[in-house]
């Protein structure tokens, strides 16, 4: 390492694994290959010995000198930040350069949301297209340091599409449990490119989370789906870059779409240690937007608001699955999210909230994050459809600064983006008795192409025609 303040702020003590569990709270080393408490089945998350506080100005400055070094564990926007994550400097680093992603404002989202400033974080910029590879990059590092021959999933597409990159960097084993028919082609295509075993069962994404689960229980096997803690380390990183990008001031809220629950629970866990290095001043509110067909957590959520119950403990056995979730956000198409748990804590730790939006609020305010000349998939658009809800109902104010995460980019699903365009757009949802209902989304945004005879003449009569004043 190159700053002679590097030696300073290294954190004294060793990480372990331990369970969030607060009746529990067991412990295992970082050598260990668990994913849940052996104790009481609790989830995991890495507990880390933190720089001090009296080091905070220093690890900023560290932090932004890196950024310009041409030290491939610095050109990661997640190695970067290597002081907080549980690998020593002999760890064998997978990265594909991920995270370093941009932070746009979105003025025309601002005010289509009812606020006056509002930024939009792109981790559909990773090299993968989703903010599944700030995770990964960790996951299959440590995959490396145990010695797994095989890394293993469950995914809505994405997941799998990182996962089969990243172990193609590594040079191991990777094999991908998806629900037939329920991918995109684009994020099928990355995982078969990439070289994965790609395996289709018949069944929906829980199906194949309960199964990849008893799979992982093979020593040779590495599990790398969200209740991985180590991916989550990687993943938490974005909460660092974001704070950096809005120089450490803290925006009022920060909003992400749910549906495994990994990415509000790693976010939660960043800002909580940011918090706790005195890196920041206080917690931005976190809060998750779920698909109406797809909203366990968003229904828990306002159970607990109705009973006024919303402390840690009382709400920690209480979620009701959502059997057959449905929704064209194929992504967070969830029901029984595995971290729901972590994610219910940080929301709650930092007074946010759980919401859902309906398909038609999700497909508007797609198309609205387009007109701010961004594109993501329908999943990350749950954000923008979730600030205008919330704003609307008084829990985000007007002068309130909001950053939503965006998690996937527009490729991942293009006929989604088209159908809605050309005005073909709809859910089909399947009753007990088997017959098929069609609920049509209405493009509010549509811009659909338009026919025009091969002729300067025809082209510039449309030209005027669409907007007369700029011709
Ligand atoms: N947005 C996108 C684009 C996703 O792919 C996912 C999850 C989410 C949001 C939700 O994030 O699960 O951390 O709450 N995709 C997973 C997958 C489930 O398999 O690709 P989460």
């Amino acid at each position: 390492m190159t700053n002679a303040a590097s030696q300073s702020a290294q954190p004294s003590g060793i990480a372990s694994q331990r369970c969030i569990n607060p009746s529990c709270g067991a412990s295992f080393s970082i050598g260990e290959r668990v994913y849940t408490c052996t104790r009481c089945g609790g989830p995991l998350e890495i507990a880390n010995p933190l720089p001090p506080v009296s080091e905070a100005s220093a690890l900023r400055a560290r932090w932004r000198t890196r950024a310009a070094s041409l030290d491939p564990r610095d050109r990661s926007g997640v190695w970067r930040f290597r002081e907080v994550l549980p690998f020593d400097a002999a760890a064998p680093i997978v990265t594909l350069g991920e995270g370093n992603t941009p932070l746009y404002d979105a003025p025309r989202c601002a005010q289509y949301s009812g606020v006056l400033e509002l930024r939009l974080k792109h981790q559909g910029c990773n090299p993968t297209g989703s903010f599944k590879d700030t995770g990964m990059t960790t996951a299959v590092t440590q995959a490396l340091v145990l010695g797994a021959r095989t890394v293993v999933c469950a995914s809505t597409g994405n997941t799998s599409a990182s996962l089969a990159a990243y172990s193609a960097r590594a040079g191991v084993q990777c094999a991908i449990l998806l629900p037939r028919g329920q991918i995109t082609s684009s994020k099928l295509a990355q995982s078969m490119d990439y070289g994965a075993i790609v395996c289709e069962i018949e069944g929906n994404f829980d199906d194949c989370m309960r199964l990849i689960q008893e799979i992982a229980d093979d020593p040779s096997i590495y599990l790398a789906n969200s209740i991985n803690p180590f991916r989550m380390e990687g993943q938490k990183t974005v909460a660092y870059e974001l704070m950096e990008q809005c120089e450490w001031r803290v925006p009022d809220h920060v909003i992400v779409p749910g549906g495994n629950m990994g990415n509000s629970s790693a976010l939660g866990k960043g800002f909580d240690e940011l918090h706790r290095m005195g890196l920041i001043d206080r917690l931005p509110k976190l809060s998750v937007i779920q698909a109406e067909g797809s909203a366990p957590l968003a229904h828990l959520f306002a159970s607990l608001e109705l009973a006024s119950a919303k402390d840690e403990s009382s709400c920690l056995e209480a979620l009701a699955p959502v059997e057959k979730p449905q929704t064209l956000a194929t992504a967070i198409k969830i029901g029984t999210p595995v971290s729901w748990k972590k994610a219910l804590r940080s929301v709650l730790r930092s007074h946010g909230c759980i919401i859902a939006v309906s398909e038609q609020e999700i497909a508007d305010a797609k198309a609205m994050i387009g007109r701010d000349g961004i594109g993501c998939e329908p999943a990350s658009a749950t954000t923008v459809a979730g600030i205008r809800k919330l704003t609307a109902a008084g829990f985000i104010r007007r002068e309130e600064s909001v950053v939503a995460v965006l998690t996937g980019h527009l490729l991942k699903d293009p006929d989604y983006v088209s159908s809605y365009h050309r005005g073909t757009l709809s859910l089909e949802s399947k009753s007990e008795d088997g017959t098929v209902a069609l609920l049509p989304i209405r493009g509010a945004f549509r811009n659909a192409p338009i026919q025009v005879a091969a002729s300067k003449n025809s082209i510039l009569e449309q030209l005027r025609r669409k907007n007369p004043k700029t011709l």
